[in-house]
């Protein structure tokens, strides 16, 4: 098991991730999260990021209805759908 940082852009905030946890609930256990709540399960779209460096993994769906196709291709996710594969530097989107 691997632990990256996951970093916000906004805030300079970092957080610390296991590679088997979902960006979201890391900074939930952190607790100094950048959201308020969220349903933790890709259908709510208030963990909204866009990722500006750093690999990852998505492993859960994402609704349509918050994140596009196109957003999605440029880095655009829900971060209690996806697992860092690297150290992440994101903002809220
Ligand atoms: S917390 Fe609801 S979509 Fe991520």
């Amino acid at each position: 098991m691997e632990k990256y940082t996951i970093k916000d852009a906004e805030s300079g905030r970092e957080f610390i991730c296991r590679d088997d946890e979902s960006i979201f609930r890391a900074m939930h256990k952190s607790g100094r999260s950048i959201f308020k709540g969220g349903c933790e399960g890709g259908g709510c779209g208030i963990c909204k990021v866009k990722i500006l460096e750093g690999e990852y993994v998505k492993f859960k769906n994402m609704s349509r209805k918050h994140v596009s196709e196109e957003e999605e291709a440029q880095g655009i996710v829900l971060a209690c759908c996806v697992k860092p594969l690297g150290s992440i530097l994101l903002t809220k989107a």
